[in-house]
């Protein structure tokens, strides 16, 4: 949960709003004579239920706390957030800082980047560019990956930081730098190929290094966790591969050096997941692209155990992120993602991408066209481990197979599964399902209902109700295709229509870009800086323009009936206050127009496709 969240789910809007006027009860809502404009007769609502308010009057204006705030203050949203903020105990001053501060750890480590790389033009770093030469690496390469070289000795990053201006504990905050006891600060890499790892928006994160000499320990030295760079949740590469990607599916390799020899041969769909097992964050990143994942695993069976322990337990939330996409179809203008294809091809012993790449570049790509799908790579790996011969190891091996069918939330793939098992291992099904975990033999829905989200990002990545889908659908599109929509279009997207604050405030944002004197540097509110980020870089799921278009009216005509049923609803609630016998009753009259916009906008809806009617 994000601070805003969390101020807002602290706050109610009824006490709020009652600090400002007299609030009278109507019915479930209140009412009030409206702050912004002089009445006689109440047409300001405050809505409990939604939190939200809305003048009927000469307003026709509503929202939640803070427009509200925004609005009777005289405030921009920052300034509401932090009023709203103390309000109930939370300083916002922090993430004002961390909204800004990420951007200046980027900006350290792209100027660490390009130090690096200078470095590695130097006589010093002769040695280095002859091993890059010696294990075949290219100029181009070494360009488009940015290698470098950091200087042994003398601390020379952390001088010539310093001396354009960056703070030491900075620095170290960025993660290039340490801190010794007595306070003197040190580079943290030192004499070791630098290789810059950018994020998904191509923003340099962090840094892998790689000793020189074989030595050394460790071989690779990344950068630790800070708060731009976690290892877990970035690809290496990907900012190189998402189209090629997008066309062709992804693979997945473990290194660095397996990525850059990929692309050099010009297989540029291949990202690497950086020695880590594959995370469920780096799915979800490829998952925006394509549901075609291959991993390429090292010929090393050392590493094999960790690697498929980690698939067992991935799975499960691989399967469940699709079943829940899939549960959100009714709820989402977007298609329906096809499942999820995740395959494995293992490396001949003793081999890594890298160097099968360079020996047989031809062989590639039909090496990663036999990769098997991940259930039947598991169930041939675990089979090869034990003698399945005898009781005690087939029934290890099958034990071992139900619990990850159990993750399994689809109870018709589930089947799927629990047949090739029983095929398989020569089993009955039915013997099977009455040996799996017990919670998935109750069903899967009920488990995954009563399943907290795994993690925070996860909570924040899914939509919360239906009206923000659309609403973020529409920023999404507006963001990611910069070029495609004139004024006229963007300034059709009414801010009244967005129920949510933060998305209300960057779609005001969007506008004032069309503005022919539009500035640059106006930027959005740091606070809204991780949402803003979000939706510039998720979901690239239009392929057409006309795909985009046809999304974003969709999405706007939804948002207009949402408005229109919300304003709807709550003028009925209004009006169990009001005399409807009234022929001057505004508020009836309002209901009635609305009712009618709404009839309007229903008849502009998409006409049902043919096979759900
Ligand atoms: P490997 O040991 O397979 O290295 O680790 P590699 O990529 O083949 O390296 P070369 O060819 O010897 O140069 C695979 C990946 O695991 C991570 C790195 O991302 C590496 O690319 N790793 C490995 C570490 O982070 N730290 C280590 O000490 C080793
Ligand atoms: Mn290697």
């Amino acid at each position: 949960m994000t601070q805003l969240d969390d101020v807002k789910s602290r706050l109610d809007i009824v006490e709020l709003v009652g600090g400002y006027v007299q609030l009278q009860r109507a019915g479930s809502s209140f009412k009030a004579n409206c702050p912004f404009h002089q009445e006689r007769t109440p047409s300001f609502f405050v809505f409990p239920d939604r939190q939200s308010w809305r003048c009927f009057g000469a307003c026709a204006e509503g929202g939640d706390a803070f427009s509200f705030v925004m609005k009777a203050d005289r405030v921009d949203f920052r300034e509401a957030l932090v009023r709203l903020g103390a309000r109930v105990g939370i300083t916002i001053t922090d993430q004002v800082e961390t909204g800004g501060r990420s951007q200046l750890l980027f900006e350290i480590n792209d100027a660490a980047r390009q130090f690096f790389q200078r470095v590695l033009a130097e006589p010093e770093a002769a040695f280095v560019r002859e091993y890059l030469r010696g294990r075949g690496l290219d100029d181009r390469s070494l360009q488009t990956f940015e290698f470098g070289y950091s200087p042994a000795r003398d601390n020379r990053l952390l001088a010539h930081l310093t001396n354009a201006g960056y703070e030491p504990q900075t620095i170290a905050e960025a993660g290039l730098a340490r801190e010794t006891e007595d306070g003197r600060f040190y580079d943290l890499f030192r004499g070791r190929l630098m290789i810059p790892i950018r994020d998904w928006s191509a923003r340099v994160a962090g840094f892998g290094s790689r000793a020189l000499d074989d030595n050394a320990t460790p071989k690779y030295l990344n950068t630790p966790r800070t708060p731009v760079f976690d290892k877990s949740r970035i690809l290496y590469a990907m900012h190189l591969a998402k189209e090629p990607v997008r066309q062709h599916g992804a693979v997945i390799v473990e290194g660095y050096m397996d990525a850059v020899m990929a692309h050099q041969h010009g297989f540029d769909n291949v990202v690497a997941s950086m020695g880590t097992a594959l995370t469920e964050h780096q799915v979800a990143l490829v998952r925006r692209l394509t549901h075609r994942v291959t991993m390429a695993l090292d010929g090393d069976p050392a590493g094999r155990n960790a690697t498929l322990r980690s698939l067992e337990s991935s799975w499960g939330v691989f399967q469940e992120r699709d079943q829940r996409s899939a549960n959100q179809t009714g709820t989402s203008v977007l298609q329906q993602p096809e499942a999820l294809d995740l395959r494995v091809a293992e490396l001949p012993p003793g081999k890594d991408p890298d160097d099968f790449i360079r020996h047989s570049p031809n062989e590639w790509t039909g090496f990663i066209e036999s990769a098997a799908p991940l259930f039947d790579y598991l169930l041939a790996a675990l089979t090869e481990r034990v003698d399945v011969t005898s009781a005690d190891g087939r029934s290890w091996a099958a034990q071992t197979m139900l619990r990850f069918v159990a993750h399994v939330p689809d109870p018709i793939k589930r089947d799927f599964y629990l047949d090739a098992l029983a095929a398989h291992f020569g089993v009955d099904v039915a013997t099977l399902r009455a040996a799996m975990p017990m919670a998935a033999r109750q069903g899967g829905a009920g488990r995954r209902n009563n399943r907290a989200p795994a993690t925070a990002d996860e909570a924040t990545t899914l939509p919360d109700h239906h009206g923000n889908a659309a609403e973020e659908l529409v920023l999404k599109i507006l963001l990611q295709h910069p070029d495609q929509f004139g004024e006229e279009t963007v300034k059709s997207v009414r801010p009244e229509w967005f129920a949510r604050s933060e998305n209300r405030e960057i779609l005001r944002y969007v506008i004032s870009l069309m503005e022919p004197n539009a500035n640059d540097g106006d930027s959005v509110a740091p606070e809204l800086e991780q949402h803003f980020q979000h939706l510039l870089d998720s979901d690239p799921v239009l392929s057409t323009p006309s795909k985009v278009e046809g999304a974003l009216k969709q999405a706007c005509l939804r948002l207009k009936r949402e408005h229109s049923i919300n304003q709807n609803s709550q003028l009925a609630i209004a009006m169990a206050d009001e005399d409807l016998e009234d022929p001057d009753s505004t508020i009836a009259s309002l209901w009635l127009e609305s009712k009618n916009s709404l009839r309007e906008i229903d008849l502009l809806r998409q006409p049902a496709s043919p096979h759900n009617r």
